[in-house]
């Protein structure tokens, strides 16, 4: 499946008000996981209340011990504080990198805003090496965009 037919699966799963914001999210880390080959844990990090920290939210793919992630560490916590999307086409060349599994080769990040804040981040671990493109940048641009309206919807309604 290409990554553009992928965009109207997206917009339907998070309009569903039916499903809570959580179940909506994990629907989103199942599609992209089980439709893009090379994304082998897909999952959302949001800030933890007023810390200066990342907490896990939902995700698919092998459970992780960093459901915590202090700003600045590993590429997570670092895009917390750059507000910029962050590709590591080879993992093992990143000093400030926290490995999930042995079997990662690869990782992006795209940063979440609600109100021009960077509120949290979804991840993609990949076991293929240099797989990521702009292509994957403005597709998860387009779902960070999609889930930060109905953030923005649920803060406010
Ligand atoms: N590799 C990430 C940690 C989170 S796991 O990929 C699920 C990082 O360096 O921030």
């Amino acid at each position: 499946m290409t990554l553009t037919s992928l965009k109207p699966m997206v917009e339907t799963i998070l309009l569903n008000k039916e499903s809570s914001l959580e179940t909506r999210l994990f629907e989103i880390c199942t599609l992209l996981e089980a439709n893009v080959s090379y994304y082998n844990w897909v999952g959302f990090y949001f800030i933890n209340g007023n810390k200066n920290e990342l907490k896990l939210s939902t995700y698919v793919g092998e459970p992780t011990d960093h459901t915590i992630i202090p700003f600045g560490k590993g590429i997570c916590g670092q895009v917390a504080v750059s507000n910029e999307n962050f590709i590591v086409p080879d993992v093992q060349a990143q000093d400030n990198y926290i490995a999930c599994s042995i079997d990662v080769k690869s990782e992006i990040v795209i940063p979440i805003f609600v109100n021009g804040d960077n509120i949290g981040q979804i991840d993609i671990d990949s076991n293929t090496p240099d797989p990521f493109s702009e292509k994957d940048e403005r597709f998860l641009e387009f779902v960070a965009e999609t889930v930060a309206k109905q953030l923005k919807g649920s803060l406010f309604n």
